[in-house]
């Protein structure tokens, strides 16, 4: 028996594993909803005979992929994606989003936007009116990374946010290191006025790789209730 917000997750990632056909080249994104997602589709090779290939967005899908039995090829192998399906920390009425709470925010940007289609499923308490109550992942280079941390708390000052404190995320006593052995600070931003533009003017900063913020990459939300209930949104 499912917690309703299990259920909620579960419900969103099998309506979305019905955008998933024969031959298709498929995202597989990162998270606890993404994993339903996963076993969903491992489900559907085994016992509809389901012909795709998965591309993972970190190790950890990659690992569970194996396990139920999806074809894992690279990015590279497949060049370019039919669809992928994430889960999101937080997406907003235009389906913008904050991704990252799990670590994989670069693998899962770069694979994202490799695809004709970005569907994310969450749970309705994912669902806010502005971005930025959860903070916002930022992946650094190790190298130098407090004076990058100052130069982007100095930057946020001139931008429309209402927190500007960021903490580095950890693993136990030690850094936390994403799958490209990079780290991530964390922004308590909030409330973000803008996304777009602190999307792009935080890239912009020497030592940051990449942001958690997905701007006009989502196409369509499938939202999962406690009730079994499920809602598609583009
Ligand atoms: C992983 O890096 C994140 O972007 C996840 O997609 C996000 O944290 C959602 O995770 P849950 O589905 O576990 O809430």
């Amino acid at each position: 028996d499912l917690s309703p917000i299990d259920k909620a997750k579960f419900v969103a990632a099998k309506r979305a594993a019905q955008f998933v056909e024969d031959g298709m080249r498929v995202g597989l994104g990162t998270g606890s909803t993404a994993a339903w997602l996963v076993r969903c589709l491992g489900e559907m090779v085994r016992d509809d005979g389901l012909k795709i290939r998965g591309v993972p967005t970190s190790s950890r899908t990659a690992q569970l992929a194996r396990d139920v039995g999806i074809e894992v090829i690279s990015l590279d192998e497949a060049k370019w994606l039919d669809i992928t399906i994430d889960g999101a920390d937080e997406f907003d009425g235009e389906l913008n989003l904050i991704k990252g709470g799990g670590g994989a925010l670069l693998q899962e940007k770069i694979v994202a936007t490799a695809s004709d289609q970005m569907i994310v499923i969450a749970d309705i308490g994912k669902e806010v009116e502005h971005l930025g109550a959860f903070p916002l992942p930022i992946e650094v280079i190790p190298f130098g990374w407090q004076t990058t941390q100052a130069l982007v708390e100095e930057t946020l000052i001139s931008m429309d946010v209402l927190g500007r404190s960021s903490t580095l995320r950890m693993n136990g006593d030690r850094p936390f290191h994403t799958d490209e052995g990079n780290y991530i600070l964390d922004l308590h931003l909030n409330r973000i006025g803008n996304p777009r533009q602190l999307s792009l003017v935080v890239n912009q900063m020497p030592g940051v790789v990449e942001n958690g913020l997905f701007i006009d990459i989502c196409d369509t939300v499938v939202i999962g209730y406690g009730d079994g209930r499920v809602e598609v949104r583009d």
